[in-house]
């Protein structure tokens, strides 16, 4: 039987217009499911709305509206975006659908009749906006954190879950499961949280203060506590307890939260079906915050741009790699403008833009656009490591993918897409051109190259579809999804020689100016780089070495060949031969990336990357001010 996965984001609050934190928790949840979907997995993705509670009541008041009518309309909007941004959602799922509502009763009567349920009175400290007590252990300043306002002390008989019950069966859980809860800083804080004796959770609102919500079916004069309710459309969605759909998609769930609702997701989600004797879900997900950087947001008529809006300026699947490769998953990260076109510029127009339409011209140049074949002789000549590169990228990729780790994921892609456009500038198939004798070296060159780019649109496909489909069409393939498949990607020769390619195209058009009402730095000439962390750049080893011998490398016009002393000898192979004379080498110091994969250049291994002004094509290479001994490692 083909393997099954099942996604789910949080159902969203209708008391607020979607934006930027929905859709990124959203489109996640549809890259995780397009993977899925190439690994040969039947896969299904549940979204939805949150409507009822307090919440919802007060914000339809502000509008003048029922809630009935107000829930319906802000649940539109959450509907209509998805498509917008290409996600494919199997299910929508309403807490005010009947169909969710009689499984929340059902759930609720099967835990009473097994003695999870008790009636109790309650003194303590309630939030409205939360719509919780809180413990004074949880007040800071005796203030609700979230609102900082003082809840009112309120006295009332409520319905009680026994989660104390379940404290420690959770915890050896979590422990003997170490992925259950993943990235590991969200399960370490669930396990902290658990730490203290887990109070008795407050299931039940009486009806006299919240009608807008689910009847307890033990009790007409109280309504269901909205997480208790909400929790639930993950099961009520799919059918349980008979349905196909709960049978076949359940034992394979997995959620994806942000950290904001961790503990109704670590803590009573897990208790709850446990109560109720359903299995629990596999792993839960959870993601930072992005951070709106106001100050690097061009405004509009005055108002700074909603960031949803950036993806009719710039592209959808502009939009969603950003988010995908700018977020540590896990991680906050924070969202400007500027940082997106600068990622546009860098990773899109000119790597993989650049690479795409460089590759199809050459192959219209030298071929009128057909398909040429590949002859192994050839390709055991130009020493091409490609197809090794693609089977390793793939490899990193998946792991990446598996692991939810989206940004290494598309790390490892534009490693190669990288490592391609070097492969284009040392074998230099314009020199190969010019020969006849180098004729099936160039042909076997192109077809390479297209083979590497038909991999790529397919490791792109779940954070770009519609670029990967654009891409594969104009390989001359058939760009329907299962053409993605994972298996697919791994077969090296898939392009059939002998097809005519349509002409190539600008896959993603350069930002010339910088973001819109922002003021223009006029002396920076190169995008920065985005930001990252200190912990980024300790991950480079950078160390200084010692030049013993320079050579140029024969056919390859810019490249020189260094034996250096880094504390071992080393061979590096550098693109600096417009600018040096080998003998201007001997003796110098320079600085080395020590920790760089090793990657074969015109048939050398080169083993380190060594450090360079680039100014158009003249390099002037780093050196120190006083000798050091090679090895030293630079912080
Ligand atoms: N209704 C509850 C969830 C019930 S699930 C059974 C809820 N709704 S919400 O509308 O407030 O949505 C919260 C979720 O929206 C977060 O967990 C996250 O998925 C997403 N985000 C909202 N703002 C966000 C950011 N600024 N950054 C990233 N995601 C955020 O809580």
């Amino acid at each position: 039987m083909k393997k099954s996965f099942y996604i789910t984001t949080p159902i969203y609050y209708v008391n607020a217009r979607p934006h930027l934190g929905h859709a990124y928790t959203t489109i996640v949840a549809d890259v995780a499911r397009r993977f899925h979907e190439m690994s040969g997995m039947k896969t299904f993705l549940l979204t939805g709305t949150d409507e009822h509670g307090d919440k919802i009541v007060r914000a339809a008041k502000k509008e003048n509206m029922t809630p009935r009518a107000y829930v319906d309309q802000i649940s539109g909007l959450f509907r209509a975006l998805w498509p917008e941004l290409e996600i494919s959602n199997d299910a929508f799922i309403r807490t005010t659908d009947p169909r969710h509502t009689a499984v929340v009763e059902q759930v609720l009567q099967k835990i009473y009749d097994a003695g999870d349920i008790y009636f109790s009175e309650y003194e303590g400290k309630y939030c409205f906006g939360c719509e919780r007590f809180y413990t004074e252990r949880e007040l800071v300043d005796g203030k609700c954190p979230d609102h900082e306002t003082e809840p009112e002390t309120i006295r009332e008989s409520n319905y009680f879950f026994k989660m104390s019950r379940y404290q420690q069966w959770l915890i050896d859980h979590i422990t003997e499961n170490p992925d259950f809860i993943r990235p590991e800083q969200y399960r370490n804080e669930v396990l902290a949280f658990l730490r203290e004796p887990l109070e008795d959770l407050c299931i039940s609102r009486p009806k006299s203060r919240l009608k807008w919500g689910i009847t307890l079916p033990f009790d007409k004069d109280f309504v269901t506590y909205v997480w208790f309710d909400a929790l639930i459309n993950y099961i009520s969605a799919m059918g349980y307890p008979e349905g196909e759909r709960f049978a076949a998609f359940w034992p394979s769930v997995q959620h994806l939260v942000a950290k904001d609702i961790l503990k109704p997701h670590g803590i009573y989600w897990p208790i709850m079906l446990r109560a109720a004797g359903i299995p629990v879900y596999q792993h839960l997900n959870v993601h930072g915050y992005w951070n709106i950087d106001a100050s690097k947001m061009s405004k509009s008529l005055g108002n700074v741009v909603e960031p949803l809006e950036l993806k009719n300026i710039y592209g959808l699947d502009a939009f969603r790699f950003f988010l995908m490769r700018d977020m540590a998953f896990g991680r906050d990260s924070s969202f400007s403008e500027s940082a997106m076109v600068q990622r546009i510029n860098s990773d899109l127009a000119n790597d993989l833009g650049n690479l795409f339409s460089r590759v199809l011209a050459m192959v219209h140049k030298y071929f009128g656009g057909i398909v040429p074949e590949m002859d192994p002789g050839a390709e055991a000549e130009l020493g091409l490591g490609l197809p090794h590169d693609a089977a390793r990228a793939i490899d990193a990729y998946t792991e990446a993918m598996e692991g939810f780790a989206f940004h290494k994921a598309l790390i490892a892609v534009w490693e190669f897409i990288n490592q391609m456009n070097k492969y284009i500038d040392v074998t230099a198939p314009w020199e190969l051109a010019k020969k006849k004798s180098t004729l099936r070296q160039l042909e076997t060159l192109m077809a390479s190259f297209l083979e590497g780019l038909r991999i790529i649109a397919g490791l792109i496909y779940p954070v770009m579809p519609s670029t990967a489909r654009t891409m594969t069409t104009h390989l001359g393939l058939d760009a329907q999804a299962p053409f993605f498949l994972l298996e697919r990607l791994r077969v090296w020769k898939a392009i059939p020689a002998g097809i005519q390619l349509p002409k190539s195209i600008t896959l993603f058009p350069r930002v010339e100016t910088s973001p819109r009402g922002e003021e223009a730095d006029e002396d920076q000439t190169v995008a920065m780089k985005p930001e990252i962390s200190f912990e980024d750049v300790g991950r480079i080893d950078l160390r200084v070495a010692t030049v013993l011998r320079a050579e140029r490398i024969p056919k390859a016009k810019k490249l020189l060949k260094l034996e250096i002393d880094i504390g071992e000898k080393r061979t590096i192979v550098a693109g600096i031969s417009e600018s040096y004379e080998p003998d201007d080498l001997v003796g110098k110091q320079i600085i080395v990336v020590a920790n760089l994969k090793p990657a074969k250049l015109m048939g050398v291994l080169s083993q380190g990357m060594l450090l360079a002004a680039v100014d158009e094509s003249k390099a002037t290479v780093a050196t120190l001010d006083k000798p050091v001994p090679p090895g030293t490692p630079l912080r």
